[in-house]
């Protein structure tokens, strides 16, 4: 199966920036831009405060709406979290799971990362799984080891069935917000990597239906060089989300 055969999924993560009005004004430039969702799936992953608002105006249009963060119970003493259920409730499809300043900053643990990924696929939430290493650990050789270690925690309770829900993303912490992608070969190799250990993990009928993000610094300039990679089935894009100006033509990488 070639990379082409799973739909190409460009995701905008605008983290905690923003506000509500100009929020809503993305989305409608976006949603007039857009066509019918046939040949790519377009998501945004907005503050949770602002995801009602952001769904009731993307409502009719093939858009995805998500949340950038949940907590795995459904409720309970868990202040200042947000149960699937909650994002759900207010319109969301999808939420990312261990993004790396989720890891970095507010250091997650692997240990939530498998209960995150079931939580998401339980309530019906399309989970985009992000891994990526620091720069240490890849100046020291252990860039495979961490994504290992990285996937075998999140995908801890993803069954065969489930597979074609889940989307990963590589994001090496080195290249994010830094303006430093990580070159082709790079990208090629890590995203091997990860497609082969999916493979072994449910198997490769399974495996062949998730698809491989690529996100740190993609900008117009490099979507295409990007898309161009045979693993890559997509984008996972922060700061060029954040106007219409720059995330249309990553959209629309290949016109
Ligand atoms: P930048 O595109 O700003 O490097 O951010 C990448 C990212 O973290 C997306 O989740």
């Amino acid at each position: 199966m070639t990379h082409r055969s799973r739909k190409p999924y460009i995701a905008g993560n605008w983290k905690m920036n923003l506000d509500r009005a100009k929020s809503l004004d993305l989305i409608k430039t976006v949603k007039g831009r857009l066509g019918d969702g046939n040949d790519r799936e377009v998501g945004f992953f907005v503050p949770a405060i602002y995801l009602a608002d952001v769904t009731a105006v993307a409502q009719g249009s093939p858009l995805g709406v998500g949340g950038q963060n949940i907590w795995y119970e459904a409720n309970g003493a868990f202040t200042g979290e947000l149960a699937p259920r909650m994002l759900r409730e207010v319109g969301a499809d999808r939420v990312l799971v261990g993004h790396s300043e989720r890891r970095h900053v507010f250091h997650e643990p692997d240990e939530w990362m498998g209960r995150k990924v079931r939580a998401a696929l339980d309530t019906d939430l399309l989970p985009i799984y992000c891994v990526g290493e620091t720069l240490d650990e890849r100046k020291g050789n252990r860039t495979d080891r961490v994504l290992k270690r990285q996937l075998e925690s999140g995908f801890d309770k993803v069954l065969p069935i489930d597979a074609h829900r889940v989307t990963v993303a590589y994001e090496p912490v080195w290249a994010i917000g830094t303006g430093e992608t990580a070159t082709s070969e790079q990208v090629a190799l890590a995203h091997r990597m990860i497609r082969k250990w999916l493979a072994q993990r449910v198997g490769e009928e399974a495996a062949n239906l998730i698809r491989i993000l690529y996100g740190g610094s993609v900008k117009p300039d490099n979507a295409k060089e990007l898309m161009g990679i045979d693993s890559v089935d997509g984008l996972l894009v922060g700061g060029a989300s954040l106007q219409a100006e720059t995330f249309l033509p990553i959209i629309e990488y290949d016109r």
